[in-house]
């Protein structure tokens, strides 16, 4: 059973009406805003108590040693880190000299609300000091969708029952000493005093800071103006030193009276400009945020947002839980993609340093998905930033002894990051994924211009890779040999189902992209001979099948394996990569993730063609007992093909597990940022996986099936030029074109046309009925409660 939550279930909002110290770390990723670019926890407006203080601006990293106790050739030497930059959130209270601090007093009332259709972060609370001054404080905060520098903060002190002298500390601070590690891998390494300090100011209302982080050499300013109101009486003074700027506004109130603070904060980092440069462009930020003024970023927040929900929107009938949850999941992967522009969006999104704050596979396949249908232009920008660290990808291939280029395993700045090679460079199903998110893009999006400036070289460029990887045998067949796919439990292992396919459709997509696009073709060197090696080696692609067994192998020989001994291991023994030896897991059938499973779904085209329904059955059921779903990017994935299948309320299940991730924090990790592939993978499981969308080309495909525990699904998808609204009951599905030229699609295999004068109904028919596969002992998918 999933536990209960710590906030209220309502549609719109993500509420929390007590505060519970002991989950501050996981709310704070929770109540994280961010628009892509700079990234602010949920943290108390005071700073303290915390459980991470985080503020990010997407690229800011430092390089450390990656120490290594037995080197090898072509080990990454250093590695990246994201770090924490200076905190524009600050602002610091003292009632009656004494500090504001939740840990004493009494907290007579208390609440946080994430509102998901305003895009702000509102608290209020009532507070009674231990000396008895009672006060109530309300707070605004944003992270602005439309001005991506800038991130605001309205926070007002009323007193309440007697005069009471108020003083508000508004703060930028640099360097904050950070919680160590508790050793768990998935978490960040902590770099105490990473910044360097170039520059203070502080003047009237304006205060600024600006520092160097010390060995990737990043200037970062962050800058601050603060609109002020209160009783007559009200002072400011200002001042800054090596890492701390502060306005001290300072009140004696009535009972009744308040004094509220608008705080502005512009944020820039650069490795090139000079500090004046930066010191005005942080400058130039502020003058227009305080243009627009508190309310007109406030206005511009949600018209942004009306216009998000208005592509994007997905009802869930029947759940309130999973209705608010994908909600939430969508405001977070657009916070984590909106204004990324040409940089990476992390595993985490800037919500915390958990993995050190890299990118990995999870952005094309898991969240570029869905942003490719509900904010395009923010795919563009994701891409353009893959195509921007191609030089890098290119050295990395030529060091591996590779042509074309090897995109890194976990990156922040384009280099590979990752350590350890076996679930690191190994895994180069990570190129396939990028030419996949290309050609998904293109062909929803029909721009041309981004395939021509950058699609093409990336095809290209990743088809390289895989025809110097891979090698025809002595029959012609062609086999990628020693790779790591998706799932982590098994490493180096030859011809992976999933990398096989991917790197077949990256093959294809690539001499179908110079085909169109000859001119680019010339300018990279691709010739005829070269595009034909390409075709040759996907249509010899390998891909292992055990006929005794009757299923596709994940990899060849994988399943002759022993079984890993499941009725022997814990519950507390999971997640396994905790508590055994990656080389026991290794040489053993147990599955961390969806690999062949997600295959399934990524290549369905490819399976759809050659087997029919039974076979894709009779695979899903074969690798069911055998996954433990240890990586959150697991559910969504077995929720898709659940469904694909036939097994509702199983794809149900996984689709509550990868939505309430958070919200529940079922794999006790929400505290070092949020899970943005599963949360994206929300959006998956009831697209894909309920809706049974599957691209075809230029076309889409449905195939719409309800689970009895839901009433009504509907969901927005933007396709070519048009916003598809599909509304699904149980026994009919209804396909409104709400704007753009008519639409061909498929239902169930069926041709439909829309129009935006006349919407199609289309009756659901039955599914399948098959025996329900097992999971692991003790890896049964959460259910809700
Ligand atoms: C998963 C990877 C994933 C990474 C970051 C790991 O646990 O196995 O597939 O890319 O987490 O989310």
């Amino acid at each position: 059973m999933i536990n209960h939550g710590s906030y209220a279930v309502e549609p719109w909002a993500v509420r929390e009406t007590t505060l519970d110290l002991d989950v501050l770390a996981q709310s704070e990723s929770v109540f994280a805003l961010s628009n892509g670019h700079v990234g602010w926890r949920g943290n108390l407006d005071e700073g303290e108590p915390h459980g991470l203080p985080g503020s990010y601006l997407n690229g800011v990293h430092e390089v450390h040693p990656l120490p290594y106790a037995e080197a090898g050739y072509g080990y990454p030497e250093s590695g990246q880190t994201v770090i924490n930059v200076t905190n524009g959130k600050v602002l610091r209270l003292l009632v009656d000299d004494e500090p504001f601090d939740l840990r004493y007093g009494r907290l007579t009332a208390h609440e946080r609300v994430l509102d998901l259709r305003r895009g702000v972060l509102e608290r209020t609370c009532e507070w009674t000091s231990p000396a008895g001054s009672t006060v109530r404080v309300r707070s605004t905060r944003l992270v602005s969708l439309t001005q991506r520098a800038v991130a605001a903060v309205a926070y007002e002190v009323e007193a309440v029952d007697a005069r009471s002298r108020v003083v508000i500390q508004s703060e930028l601070v640099a360097n904050e000493s950070l919680p160590g590690s508790d050793g768990d891998p998935r978490a960040a390494m902590a770099l105490h005093s990473p910044l360097e300090q170039e520059d203070h100011f502080a003047t009237g209302n304006r205060l600024r800071l600006v520092h160097r982080t010390r060995r990737s050499g990043l200037r970062v300013a962050v800058a601050a103006d603060h609109a002020v109101s209160g009783p007559g009486q009200t002072t400011t003074t200002s001042e800054s030193g090596t890492d701390l700027a502060r306005l001290t506004v300072t009140s004696v109130l009535e009972p009744g009276q308040s004094l509220r603070v608008e705080k502005l904060v512009a944020h820039g980092w650069s490795a090139t400009r000079s500090l004046p440069a930066m010191a005005d462009q942080v400058d130039a930020a502020l003058a227009a945020a305080a243009h627009d003024g508190w309310r007109g970023l406030l206005a511009d927040q949600r018209a942004g947002l009306d216009d998000f929900w208005a592509r994007a929107d997905v009802e869930v009938g029947g759940d309130e839980e999973i209705q608010q949850a994908v909600r939430f999941a969508l405001f977070h992967v657009l916070q984590a993609g909106a204004r990324a522009e040409r940089r990476a969006i992390p595993a985490k999104g800037l919500t915390g340093s958990g993995y050190d704050g890299h990118a990995f596979w999870d952005t094309e396949m898991f969240v570029l998905p869905l942003l490719t249908h509900t904010a395009p232009a923010a795919v563009a920008e994701a891409l353009r930033w893959r195509y921007s660290t191609l030089d890098e990808a290119r050295e990395r291939a030529a060091q591996l002894g590779l042509a074309g280029a090897a995109f890194p395993w976990r990156t922040i700045a384009g280099p590979e990051g990752s350590a350890y090679w076996p679930a690191g460079t190994a895994a180069f199903h990570v190129n396939a994924g990028i030419a996949d998110a290309v050609v998904r893009y293109v062909e929803a999006t029909g721009d041309t211009g981004f395939e021509r400036e950058a699609g093409v070289e990336l095809l290209v460029e990743t088809a390289r890779l895989w025809r110097s990887l891979g090698h025809h045998d002595a029959h012609g067949v062609y086999h990628l040999d020693g790779v790591t796919g998706p799932d982590e439990y098994s490493a180096v292992a030859d011809d992976n189902t999933y990398t096989n396919l991917m790197a077949r459709q990256n093959l294809l997509s690539a001499a179908d992209a110079v085909e169109r696009h000859p001119d680019e073709a010339a300018r990279l060197g691709v010739d005829e001979e070269e595009s034909a090696a390409w075709r040759d080696a996907a249509a010899a692609m390998h891909v292992p099948y055990n006929a005794e067994l009757g299923v596709h192998e994940q990899h060849s020989g994988f399943t002759r394996y022993q079984r890993w001994d499941f009725e022997g291991t814990r519950s507390d023994q999971y997640p396994l990569l905790l508590n055994f030896p990656y080389f026991d897991l290794y040489r053993k059938q147990v599955i961390k993730q969806a690999d062949l499973v997600l295959a399934l779904y990524t290549c369905d085209g490819w399976f759809a063609e050659r087997y029919d329904e039974e076979q894709i059955a009779r695979n899903f059921a074969y690798y069911e007992p055998l996954t433990v779903r240890d990586s959150s990017l697991s559910a969504c994935c077995q929720a898709v093909v659940a469904a694909r299948t036939g097994h509702l309320d199983l794809a149900y299940d996984y689709t509550a597990e990868a939505a309430l991730m958070d919200l529940r924090d079922l794999e006790h990790n929400t505290r070092d940022g949020l899970h943005i592939a599963s949360l994206a993978g929300t959006w998956m499981a009831l697209v894909a996986g309920f809706g049974g969308m599957r691209r075809d080309g230029e076309r889409l495909r449905f195939a719409p099936r309800l689970p009895e525990r839901l009433s009504r699904l509907a969901f927005h998808v933007q396709f070519r030029g048009r916003r598809l609204r599909v509304e699904i009951d149980a026994d009919k599905t209804t396909y409104e074109l709400l704007d753009g030229p008519p639409l061909d699609l498929r239902h169930h295999g069926d041709a439909v046309t829309v129009t935006t004068s006349e919407p199609a109904v289309r009756a659901v028919p039955p599914s399948a009925r098959r025996p329900v596969p097992r999971q692991p002992r003790h890896r049964v998918p959460n259910q809700t409660s």
